[in-house]
């Protein structure tokens, strides 16, 4: 079961967190994964670590938010059967303390970055007859997060992109799905605490492993296997939905 063997995946942002752990996974399930990836020497290591245990594994430098760069990278993969849209970036703040410059920026990346990528590689998912596409949304997109507007409304236009594409290209047998993860320990959270929390690191990290009902967050792990089971065979009857994977930050947080 699980088997991506003869697949072409692209990864975004494969070379940190959840999106590492995803490339890791789907090229141990025998896919061929291109990260494309902003930080280049970051989505080295993930491909180094994947040829090492014996994977196949290219890098692509681009910046998801630019249109052009994009496009030229898909050119040169060809065939794409795995898309998993997951770069992206945090942002705190309320409406009236973000900034125009931070809403473009998360807009920019979360969203567009996402966009781009579909753009690029719809049409070449249709002319090869399939594909299946992930996109990373967030809990942020069906809850009220303190603090998080710019974030939490990029995330709600992914959860709708999600449901747009899945509609659109049934007929093309292009599945489309996403997942929302609730807080999971990778750089991007260690990163905006030290930027937003700095001095009160560990309260913090401590409050926010607490708000998964479950009493820890997640581990990158768990969301690749989520995703893997998203874009295998096995969930071909699988379309058009979000799915949580959030210790029951949803549901049992009350
Ligand atoms: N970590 C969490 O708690 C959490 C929870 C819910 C959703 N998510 C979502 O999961 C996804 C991955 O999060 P993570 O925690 O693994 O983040 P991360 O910061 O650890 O990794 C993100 C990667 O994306 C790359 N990236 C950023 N901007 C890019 C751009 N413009 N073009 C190309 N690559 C770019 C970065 O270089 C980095 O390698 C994000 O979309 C995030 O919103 C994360």
């Amino acid at each position: 079961m699980f088997d991506l063997t003869g697949k072409q995946a692209v990864v975004t942002g494969g070379g940190s967190g959840i999106g590492k752990a995803i490339s890791v996974l789907f090229a141990r399930q025998g896919a061929e994964v291109h990260i494309l990836e902003l930080n280049l020497e970051a989505g080295q290591h993930t491909a180094e670590e994947i040829r090492h245990a014996g994977g196949q594994a290219h890098v692509h430098a681009a910046d998801v938010s630019q249109q052009a760069q994009v496009v030229a990278v898909f050119q040169q993969i060809g065939r794409v059967d795995i898309l998993v849209n997951n770069a992206g970036i945090a942002h705190i703040g309320n409406v009236e303390n973000t900034t125009e410059t931070d809403f473009e920026r998360v807009f920019q990346v979360n969203v567009k970055g996402a966009y781009n990528c579909l753009f690029a590689a719809v049409p070449q998912m249709k002319a090869q007859g399939g594909g299946v596409i992930v996109n990373m949304a967030s809990i942020a997109a069906q809850v009220g997060l303190t603090d998080r507007f710019a974030y939490s409304t990029s995330k709600g236009a992914i959860f709708a992109m999600t449901l747009s594409v899945a509609r659109d290209y049934l007929a093309a047998g292009i599945r489309c799905n996403s997942i929302s993860p609730a807080r999971v320990h990778t750089p991007f959270v260690d990163g905006f605490i030290a930027q937003n929390y700095a001095g009160h690191e560990d309260e913090i990290f401590a409050k926010l492993s607490r708000s998964q009902p479950i009493g820890r967050m997640g581990q990158p792990d768990e969301i690749a296997a989520l995703a893997l089971y998203l874009c295998s065979d096995e969930a071909s009857f699988v379309t058009g939905c979000d799915y949580p994977i959030d210790g029951g930050f949803i549901k049992l947080n009350s």
